[in-house]
């Protein structure tokens, strides 16, 4: 049984609330796969971090293959590391999501932090989007502060592809996948809120205590660029996917799906 969660201030976003980041994976992997059952995923937009992983082992794990003609699209990229850097977000795409599920590189779209001039890498990703006809389902990971992609506190609903700034505490966040803090990036190339809205569907998957303020926040309270991800109230199919931690701190406590 799925239940679902409605806010007395009405528009909403649906959510799952699962028992942990385990089951968060078996439910998000499972409802990509039915998307993809139903014919309506050709591409799929990737988030990058630590709350996907789960997904993505399921997703290989129950797809067999099946998913090797999607094509790939990330939301962000750091500036200033060399994109096959361990903890580089093309090298993450490739190696933990395209190469176990058999997508070739060539159907890979990463935003090309690297370039010299980042407008144009920004303008030509965006492009890249439109020719391959957008995207389908995009999966998003949200941050401690609410960011989705980068798009740091801040970010306007109708903001595009570019390069931002990265927060302290998005860098603090992030530290444990570099050596030190002192080698977290400082900027980012990230899709922006409005080319994030423009997917046909979100699963925005939410894990761990850490989330549950930005989680209620971007639930619960009016549309504002002081929790970037409050605008996807404004996207008319949007599930979330949490497990309980996440969704400690919402007012309207859904049950959990114990089923997932
Ligand atoms: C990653 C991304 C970020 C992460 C977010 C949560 O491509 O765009 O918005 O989804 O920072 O990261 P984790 O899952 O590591 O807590």
């Amino acid at each position: 049984m799925k239940l679902y969660y409605t806010h007395e201030k009405g528009p909403h976003m649906q959510i799952e609330v699962v028992a942990d980041n385990a089951a968060l994976g078996r439910a998000a992997a499972e409802r990509i796969l039915q998307t993809y059952a139903d014919r309506e995923l050709q591409v799929l937009g990737v988030a990058t971090g630590g709350t996907p992983a789960t997904t993505y082992r399921e997703l290989t794990k129950r797809s067999e293959g099946r998913l090797s003609t999607l094509r790939l699209a990330a939301l962000d990229e750091y500036v200033g590391l060399p994109a096959d850097h361990p903890a580089s977000y093309t090298t993450f795409v490739l190696e933990q999501i395209a190469k176990p599920l058999g997508i070739p590189a060539g159907q890979v779209g990463v935003p090309r932090a690297e370039a010299h001039d980042l407008v144009a890498a920004a303008a030509s990703f965006e492009q890249q989007l439109r020719d391959n006809g957008g995207v389908d389902l995009q999966i998003l990971g949200i941050g401690s502060n609410g960011h989705i992609g980068f798009n740091e506190p801040g970010s306007q609903a109708d903001s595009r592809t570019r390069a931002v700034k990265l927060a302290d505490r998005t860098r603090r966040d992030n530290a444990r996948f570099f050596d030190s803090i002192d080698d977290v990036p400082r900027e980012a190339l990230t899709q922006g809120i409005g080319t994030i809205l423009e997917a046909r569907r979100i699963l925005l998957l939410a894990s761990g205590e850490r989330k549950a303020a930005a989680l209620a926040h971007a639930m619960e309270q009016a549309p504002s660029a002081d929790c970037p991800a409050s605008w996807l109230q404004r996207h008319p199919d949007v599930l979330v996917i949490a497990d309980e931690a996440a969704a400690s701190a919402l007012s309207n406590r859904p049950e959990i799906n114990t089923e997932a």
